[in-house]
């Protein structure tokens, strides 16, 4: 079902497909240490056009968990893309030299582009304001570890019209039984293109710019960094730059005692620091399930996992 497949858009799969990722990094994150040799003769390019610290190193340390082997483009300044080469070029021939590609990009639908180009499969890891499947897969995964996948109130809160990891996410949970709600400053709205295919499936949703309204609600709160690189003119980062902030006072005084915090990192001013030794903060423990849910990827598109 998974072999060879391209990782691009959390639309693309259904809702089977996404269990039985998730099902298999369980099995993974059992006996991790099962599975040294899995990908030994295989290599795994990493082109990163945008900066990272989880998805690349996650997916390098999934891969040499396995026994396989990454190689990476580097900075663009060391690539011959400095010399005038085009950025096809430059991706036809890294995929001669791997078995596989995982890319991240500043511009949207580069990911689908690049798979359409070359015969290796390709993993999204993050396109401009597009998605990050792979992010939205270990959200998943934090979820069922933390048996709120279904019937459950999602908050999401913070930059939605610019975060890739809350559209990818947003996609994924309309396949599961949880109601949506989303909490913005009035300019970071969902794009309309994301509430279009919300009203056409009849998923039901709520919206408010104050979480103090619906905190109360809340089962899982998943918070996201106002992505200032992303704004097309800094003034309007700064009028909504410190727009919303999650502090202890708030969830001991209003929040149900089992919220969950869940964050893609990194992660800015929007948490209170006292937040992350509480019973409430889970981002730390999603940067873990992330490496059984890129192995489980890894594994699945190589063919190593059936
Ligand atoms: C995110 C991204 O790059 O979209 N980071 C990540 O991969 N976990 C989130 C962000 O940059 O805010």
């Amino acid at each position: 079902m998974f072999k060879n497949r391209d990782i691009i858009s959390m639309a693309d799969f259904s809702r089977e497909e996404i269990d039985h990722i998730l099902d298999v990094a369980e099995m993974v994150e059992k006996n991790p240490t099962d599975y040294n040799n899995l990908l030994n003769n295989k290599i795994m390019a990493l082109l990163f056009f945008e900066p990272s610290t989880r998805t690349r190193m996650s997916f390098e340390s999934a891969m040499y968990r396995f026994g396989g082997k990454c190689i990476d483009l580097g900075p663009i300044d060391a690539s011959s893309l400095k010399k005038g080469e085009s950025f096809t070029d430059t991706i036809k021939v890294v995929s001669r030299y791997a078995d596989l590609m995982v890319i991240r990009h500043p511009a949207d639908g580069v990911a689908r582009y690049v798979s359409e180009i070359v015969d290796i499969p390709i993993i999204n890891g993050g396109d401009g304001t597009g998605q990050h499947p792979t992010q939205t897969l270990l959200d998943l995964f934090t979820l069922k570890k933390e048996n709120k996948l279904e019937r459950v109130n999602i908050g999401i809160v913070g930059d939605l019209k610019y975060s890739r990891t809350v559209h990818s996410l947003v996609y994924a949970l309309t396949l599961y039984d949880v109601e949506m709600t989303f909490i913005y400053p009035p300019s970071l709205r969902l794009p309309d293109g994301i509430i279009e295919y919300l009203v056409k499936n009849k998923i039901k949703y709520k919206e408010c710019n104050d979480i103090e309204e619906v905190i109360e609600d809340i089962d899982v709160l998943y918070v996201t960094r106002i992505q200032q690189e992303r704004f097309p003119d800094v003034s309007e980062y700064y009028a909504v730059s410190d727009s919303y902030k999650i502090t202890k006072n708030l969830l001991e005084s209003k929040a149900k005692d089992d919220l969950i915090l869940l964050h893609p990192l990194p992660k800015k001013n929007e948490i209170e620091k006292e937040l992350d030794e509480t019973h409430y903060a889970k981002y730390f423990l999603q940067v873990e399930y992330g490496i059984y849910v890129r192995m489980a990827l890894l594994g699945l598109i190589m063919g190593a996992f059936e």
